[in-house]
């Protein structure tokens, strides 16, 4: 380790994969999100003085980063993610006692589309919480992660990562209502989760994100509503021609339709109709390369390859875009040809190979027993 540390505790904080509700939390619709078991840990220990003190396995160029409690300046660089997590807790009114050391590392790809930020700020939420007994639920400790990314990293994302790596139960994901954030589990059973990574680094915080956002909003507002996925389809047909600008239609058409879906889609999951959830998989990709614009040529690809392989139920991309994953729902047998079908069809095409993981739904994030 290349800080020393007075040890107290390790936490872990879990990425998540979405498998449908894809850019409806922040258009007040559901989500239908898992926590994958592949993520981060923390070490820390609390400090007699008020410095903060943090490293990551996963920078080492970086070095120790250190901080001041009482005034931390943002550097620009990883830490900053935890950093704003600690800010957030100050203006929620939770005050550290002391200042800390925090070692993160982990096996999660950074910029892939597996929420590596919302982990690291459930993250550190969690540690503090442990470390100096803050009186936070995991619901909190997740708003306050959304919290610290809309204003102190600035990508105006919703809510649905930092549930799912705080909320995450093994073997299920979550049905999640953004706009009252109630939620229900719902059992993944008889279907493998395979994640494939396209290597395509998305950058959120690139301005793409924020201005779908705004397209949604500019459309409820044409609309009159607060929300898009206040609307079912119904509603929307017959208030659709109140929307003048195209692309603004485009956008809310894919929010409408998608809460649906993904309601749609735990339905079908209930009644262990897993070939109509993956045809909904399949549906959502479409309507997220065509009306929300947010794919790209390699994910295209991928999810291509990967629908043309007998057992898969169904394949997307997940997460907000431009980059980073697709996943896959099928038997277990279908694993061996998928990675090997997926695997040529993106040589062929790109030249190179993606990175496959099979994941397993996973408990969200909490203390680790020594
Ligand atoms: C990112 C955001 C989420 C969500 C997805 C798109 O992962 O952090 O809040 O909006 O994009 O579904």
């Amino acid at each position: 380790m290349a800080m020393e540390l007075n040890k107290e505790i390790t936490c872990f904080a879990p990425g998540r994969v979405n498998l449908i509700g894809e850019h409806t939390d922040y258009n007040g619709g559901h989500v239908f999100p898992c926590a994958i078991d592949m993520g981060i840990t923390c070490d820390a220990g609390r400090r007699t003085d008020r410095r903060l003190r943090l490293y990551s396995a996963d920078f080492p160029q970086d070095g120790v980063r250190e901080y001041d409690l009482d005034a931390p300046i943002m550097q620009g660089c990883w830490s900053d993610y935890p950093i704003s997590v600690i800010k957030t807790l100050a203006a929620f009114g939770y005050e550290l006692e002391t200042g800390a050391d925090m070692v993160f590392s982990g096996n999660l790809p950074t910029g892939a589309g597996l929420s590596s930020s919302a982990a690291i700020e459930v993250l550190t939420g969690v540690t503090l919480r442990e470390l100096f007994g803050l009186p936070l639920t995991d619901q909190l400790t997740a708003v306050i992660g959304q919290f610290a990314e809309n204003r102190f990293i600035g990508v105006n994302c919703g809510i649905m990562d930092q549930f799912a790596s705080a909320m995450g139960r093994e073997d299920c994901a979550i049905l999640l209502d953004s706009y009252t954030l109630s939620y229900e589990y719902a059992p993944l059973k008889g279907a493998d989760i395979v994640i494939v990574d396209s290597g395509v680094k998305h950058s959120l915080a690139s301005s793409e994100y924020n201005l779908r956002r705004q397209e949604c909003e500019s459309a409820a507002g044409q609309l009159g509503v607060k929300s898009l996925c206040s609307l079912t389809p119904d509603e929307f047909e017959r208030r659709r021609h109140l929307i003048t600008n195209e692309t603004c239609l485009k956008r809310a058409r894919h929010a409408v339709y998608e809460n649906q879906r993904t309601i749609s889609a735990v339905n079908a999951l209930k009644r262990n109709e897993l070939k109509a959830f993956g045809e909904l998989m399949n549906e959502s990709h479409f309507s997220l390369r065509d009306d929300y614009e947010v794919s790209c040529a390699e994910l295209d690809v991928l999810a291509d390859a990967a629908r043309h392989v007998d057992g898969v139920y169904g394949s997307r991309m997940t997460g907000g875009g431009f980059g980073g994953c697709t996943v896959n729902l099928m038997v277990p047998d279908a694993v061996q040809p998928f990675t090997e079908a997926v695997t040529k069809a993106y040589k062929k095409r790109f030249g190179k190979e993606p990175v496959i993981y099979r994941v397993k739904a996973s408990r969200g994030a909490g203390k680790i027993k020594m």
